[in-house]
């Protein structure tokens, strides 16, 4: 996959790419990233890239011909297949559908993409109507740029293209790719200050692992996202637990107590 992105601060991405995973996917040749400064398709001695919004109200507006040019230049650039294959051009902005598991699975399919960042109070409307193919918010909340929104989307897709984490992480298991979220994990030693590991995780009894943590996920699931429960994939029985679980009276229940009906989690005393 080619991803391009376009920015006015190209010096933000140094870190995120460099590390860990998403560093060792480039040094694969799994993902190629260019980072590209919207300032440098300019053509006036000031290198402006934004200006007074028509109709006042204070507030600048990102010009939209160093936008247009930058793009162009990444498409004549790249391969004819890249483009006729033109996959997203993608700009971040609050105002953007909102970014999901199931819309990082669906970029991960393209070759290419191209994330433009917004700044300042918007982006000239003529971007959105004639050069993005698609607008992208990560959540709810402002933040001072699409910078970091990019860097959240980069990281969600590169992570699921094939090669990218080990065989044995797979993404397939992830939180809201299953519609649940994770059940608890544990590591050694089986006694921490006290804190034991759940005695079922120590039996090794394989059959009663997979029940456990099949319902911790689901217990987890209905206390913190119950919304999730409504697509995630439930047998019968599973749904039958929990409408036990709701009925029951668990407001004394807190955050992350697990309930007497969850009787496997019981631990050695
Ligand atoms: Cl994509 N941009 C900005 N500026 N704020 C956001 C966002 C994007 N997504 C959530 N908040």
């Amino acid at each position: 996959m080619r991803i391009d992105i376009l920015t006015l601060f190209p010096q933000m991405f140094q870190g995120p790419f460099s590390s860990s995973i998403l560093k060792r996917a480039v040094e694969q040749g799994l993902v190629s990233i260019n980072i590209h400064n919207i300032r440098d398709y300019t053509h006036d001695k000031h290198h402006t890239v934004d200006d007074y919004a028509y109709g006042g109200g204070g507030g600048m507006v990102l010009k939209p011909g160093p936008i247009f040019e930058a793009v162009e230049a990444i498409k004549s650039e790249a391969s004819p297949d890249r483009v006729t294959d033109m996959s997203s051009i993608i700009l971040l902005t609050p105002q953007g559908r909102l970014f999901s598991q199931q819309i990082a699975d669906e970029l991960s399919r393209g070759s290419w993409l191209v994330l433009i960042c917004g700044h300042y109070e918007g982006v000239d409307e003529r971007v959105r109507e004639h050069l993005v193919t698609d607008e992208i918010s990560i959540g709810d909340y402002v933040l001072t740029g699409g910078e970091l929104a990019a860097m959240v989307v980069v990281d969600a897709v590169v992570r699921l293209l094939p090669g990218v984490l080990g065989s044995e992480a797979s993404p397939l298991d992830d939180s809201h790719v299953t519609g649940l979220l994770e059940y608890p994990q544990y590591t050694r030693p089986a006694a921490y200050r006290g804190w034991a590991v759940p005695q079922v995780l120590l039996s090794g009894n394989h059959a009663q692992i997979i029940k456990w943590r099949r319902e911790q996920a689901i217990w987890r699931t209905l206390k913190r996202r119950p919304e999730l429960l409504d697509k995630a994939d439930l047998s019968l029985e599973e749904r039958q637990l929990v409408a036990r679980l709701s009925a029951s009276n668990q407001t004394g229940t807190t955050f992350d107590q697990v309930p007497q009906q969850l009787t496997s989690d019981k631990r050695p005393s």
